[in-house]
């Protein structure tokens, strides 16, 4: 019981990370049962798929996208696309919800013009993980990307410009979201293996929601 107190009255905070990379605590806190809500209606009609990668392995994460584009991975490489490949038809439309957060996320951040075209939404049940990536398949990397989660608290791994560069390790719980662009636009980021657990507003699951300026 206390916990969930302390938890809804967390304050928001503003904390640098490295140049071009903020992490925003606890800022979606307002809109998340509004977002996860968004959530389901989006994956009612893209529903939720483990994809495979260009290797043949089926990711543990499994996602759906909305928006005018949408990430997917299959053997024949990582792309964004305007059409589920599952159902053969345009992604659902990006929720005013989701457009608003992530533009004021990201001026929050500094980065004043930013206009997402791409929302990917990964579902985390425990045990998954996603490892250590640059988000490389955008078109304008001047474009930052906006990191929100939801749900289950996971360690969010933020590494440098090199695989091989350690990464630093941050706990990022339900409402907060991360920002990166500039100069650390390509840096190395991953996410730890999710660790059991039950939350308020997700059950025991995970969500991040990845804004990104694709086309
Ligand atoms: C990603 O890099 O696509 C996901 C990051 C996260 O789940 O926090
Ligand atoms: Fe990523």
């Amino acid at each position: 019981m206390t916990g969930d107190l302390f938890a809804a009255l967390r304050a928001p905070a503003i904390e640098p990370i490295a140049d071009g990379a903020t992490w925003l605590r606890a800022y979606a806190d307002d809109d998340a049962v509004a977002l996860i809500q968004a959530i389901e209606q989006v994956t009612t009609q893209s529903p939720f798929r483990q994809m495979q990668t260009p290797g043949g392995y089926t990711m543990s994460v499994a996602m759906s996208n909305c928006g005018e584009l949408g990430w997917v991975t299959d053997r024949r490489g990582y792309r964004y696309q305007h059409e589920d490949p599952l159902l053969q038809q345009p992604w659902p439309t990006m929720p005013g919800i989701f457009l608003e957060l992530a533009v004021r996320a990201a001026a929050a951040a500094g980065f004043n013009d930013f206009l997402p075209d791409a929302c990917l939404i990964n579902r985390y049940a425990p045990g998954a993980r996603m490892s250590l990536h640059q988000d490389k398949n955008e078109s304008d990397m001047a474009q930052p990307i906006v990191s929100v989660s939801l749900g289950l608290p996971a360690t969010f791994l933020f590494g440098g410009a090199e695989r091989a560069d350690r990464p630093v390790r941050m706990r990022l719980e339900s409402g907060d979201v991360v920002v990166w662009g500039g100069p650390a636009r390509l840096r190395f980021h991953g996410v730890d293996t999710l660790a059991q657990g039950t939350h308020a507003l997700t059950g025991e699951c995970r969500y991040n929601l990845t804004f990104r300026k694709a086309g």
